[in-house]
């Protein structure tokens, strides 16, 4: 028995990444996903979870995407008992002054699309089924969600917006809904940045971070996606978990305790 036996879970940005890795350890403590992704699994994954997983090709920030996959959930499994926002893009910390304004507003509009509007219209499609089961709700947030410097203004309001989310949410929800969230620092993975930006083929993996990780992270290291996931195993099992609503782990490899290098941004 797992501690998700049976939980019907719908995950968006599951095909890769974090969500791959959420998706993996969320079946073998015996849940079923459907997964909503712009980008196809690979072939290997599909194999490997079999008729536990429903992978869904669509956009975020298209209601139509999140109601279908819903659905889905609830057609194959019966059920809905969790709901984790996770589909994000970063923006490469693309500070103020490096961006003339009219790429400000066309990655405001790409970031905040994916990084809130994603989050909110997913929230929108499940809260019905949520209700109904008296499940739970999980965001990936970030470091980014409380400091500076885990990004540039897009990514770190972005995130700061979905800390708000989530404490809204808490809040209408209660007592039926949990609604967390799991903070996680640098991850490495396939996170790339606003195509309006020129960023959608640049990944966080490429940027050589484990060289310098152990200065930057007190854990002294970049912790592995499977480091991350038991987070979300905590925030969606019901066993132990009454008293968590409005929650937000920081599980940051201790980040928040030291935050970045730097004394300032140099005013770049
Ligand atoms: N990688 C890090 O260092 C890091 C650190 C803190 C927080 N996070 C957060 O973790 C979450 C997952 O990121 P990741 O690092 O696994 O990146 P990733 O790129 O490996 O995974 C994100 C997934 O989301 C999907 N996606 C992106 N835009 C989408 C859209 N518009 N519609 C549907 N799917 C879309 C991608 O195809 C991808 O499969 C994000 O919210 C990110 O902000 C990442």
């Amino acid at each position: 028995m797992g501690r998700l036996t049976d939980q019907s879970v719908y995950i968006t940005g599951g095909a890769g990444g974090l969500g791959l890795g959420i998706v993996r350890r969320f079946v073998a403590e015996g849940a079923r996903c459907v997964v909503l992704d712009r980008a196809a699994p690979a072939a290997d994954v599909v194999a490997e979870l079999g008729d536990k997983v429903v992978f869904c090709e669509g956009d975020v920030r298209e209601a139509a995407a999140h109601q279908r996959a819903v659905e889905v959930a609830l057609v194959r499994f019966g059920k809905l008992d969790c709901f984790i926002g996770n589909a994000g893009i970063w923006d490469f910390n693309r500070s103020l002054r490096s961006m003339p304004a009219p790429d400000l507003a066309k990655g405001f509009e790409e970031i905040f699309g994916i990084n809130v509007l994603g989050y909110l219209l997913g929230a929108r499609a499940a809260v019905d089924a949520l209700a109904d089961s008296g499940g739970a709700m999980i965001f990936t947030l970030s470091n980014a969600a409380s400091l500076s410097n885990g990004g540039g203004p897009l990514y770190t309001a972005s995130k700061h917006a979905g800390l708000g989310l989530v404490r809204q949410l808490a809040y209408e929800l209660a007592p039926t809904i949990r609604v967390n969230a799991v903070a996680p620092g640098a991850i490495l993975t396939g996170l790339s940045g606003p195509a309006s930006l020129g960023l959608e083929s640049t990944t966080i993996s490429s940027l050589g971070f484990e060289d310098v990780a152990a200065q930057i992270v007190p854990v002294g290291r970049i912790p592995s996606i499977e480091d991350y996931v038991p987070a979300y195993v905590f925030l969606a099992a019901r066993d132990e978990i009454v008293p968590a609503t409005g929650m937000v782990l920081n599980y940051d490899g201790g980040l928040g305790v030291r935050g970045f290098l730097s004394a300032n941004g140099g005013c770049q």
